[in-house]
């Protein structure tokens, strides 16, 4: 009696705790491949709930033969024979067999079927991804828009997703829209996704690819085919005035300290080792996700990069308040 109330003082509370850990994961967050937002999400949807379905038919199975066995067949008192040996039972392996093939064949038919006819067809619009340590690079062939870390496309358009790496391996991810596709160096892979309804669905580095693999964040912004066009033509013909004197300041620090990595559309910087920052005011967070995008969190990211996002690869540049304010200034003038 003791110990029962002891070991249940001690089991109770870790029970809750597992039971808190485990249910903190439910709910539909942001990124949920429960609530899909297209035809591929939903398809795979599918699949998962089906294959879901056939374990748990499974489960239920082995676990009823399994409970009636322990008990029907238990040791008794005085019982001191063997049970009746049924090794190389024919009859037994064969249904044991054919059952498993028959579930396997369910799962296989909506795979193959699905594999196929999510190949990215000829006439999918396409977007170009490269992954970086760690931020992405989103190019428009054909158009000349360049952005990071966010990606405008039109809703129910198939969007063949061309991705490759320019440096580690990486994994394109977009739970709500469609399952992962991994971005390798030297190689290119494709991924068709479709979004059949407007708004923000938000994407994750899923392949560990360094310290800043976590911060790894974008954002597909899913806009009718008429608010698409104008973002385009807004990309591609970007204004930066310049007027105040600290503008002024930061644009030429800009030049001197900046340009060599970054592009900014409407200028005539075009580095392109780090994000293009063409409309950068356009994007609601920076650093790949990782800061929403306002004034004081653009001086954060200036005064020390890799404190904000562990191992990236943009330098503490060791600016004074000044030169921050002058190039956030600046920045500022990127919309
Ligand atoms: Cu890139 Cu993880």
């Amino acid at each position: 009696m003791r110990w029962t109330q002891r070991g249940f003082r001690v089991t109770l509370p870790l029970l809750a705790l597992s039971a808190a850990a485990l249910l903190s994961g439910c709910g539909l967050g942001k990124q949920s491949t429960l609530s899909p937002a297209g035809p591929v999400a939903s398809a795979q949807l599918g699949m998962f709930w089906e294959s879901l379905a056939i374990m748990t038919g499974i489960f239920i199975v082995v676990a009823a033969v399994f409970l009636y066995s322990i008990i029907r067949f238990r040791a008794r008192p005085g019982d001191n024979e063997l049970p009746k040996q049924v090794h190389g039972n024919t009859t037994l392996e064969i249904v044991w067999t054919i059952i498993p093939i028959i579930l396997l064949v369910f799962l296989a038919i909506p795979t193959v079927h699905y594999s196929f006819a999510f190949q990215a067809p000829a006439t999918a619009m396409k977007v170009d991804v490269v992954g970086h340590q760690y931020w992405w690079e989103f190019d428009y062939p054909g158009s000349k828009v360049t952005t990071a870390n966010i990606v405008h496309i039109p809703v129910n358009t198939k969007i063949n997703f061309v991705l490759t790496s320019a440096d580690v391996i990486h994994s394109f991810w977009v739970p709500e829209l469609g399952g992962k596709t991994d971005l390798i160096p030297g190689r290119v892979n494709h991924l068709l996704l479709e979004a059949s309804k407007t708004g923000t669905f938000y994407g994750q580095c899923a392949q560990l690819c360094g310290p800043g693999h976590a911060y790894m964040k974008f954002e597909v912004v899913v806009q009718t085919p008429a608010a698409y066009q104008a973002w385009v033509s807004a990309m591609q013909h970007p204004t930066v005035s310049v007027t105040t004197s600290e503008q002024k300041a930061g644009m030429a620090l800009f030049k001197q300290d900046c340009s060599t990595c970054h592009t900014v559309g409407g200028t005539s910087f075009n580095g392109k080792v780090g994000p293009n920052l063409t409309e950068l005011m356009t994007r609601p967070t920076i650093a790949a996700g990782t800061l929403t995008n306002t004034p004081a969190n653009l001086a954060k990211w200036l005064h020390n990069p890799p404190g904000v996002k562990p191992g990236a690869l943009m330098p503490n540049l060791n600016l004074s308040q000044t030169q921050i304010q002058s190039l956030v200034a600046f920045l500022e003038t990127l919309k």
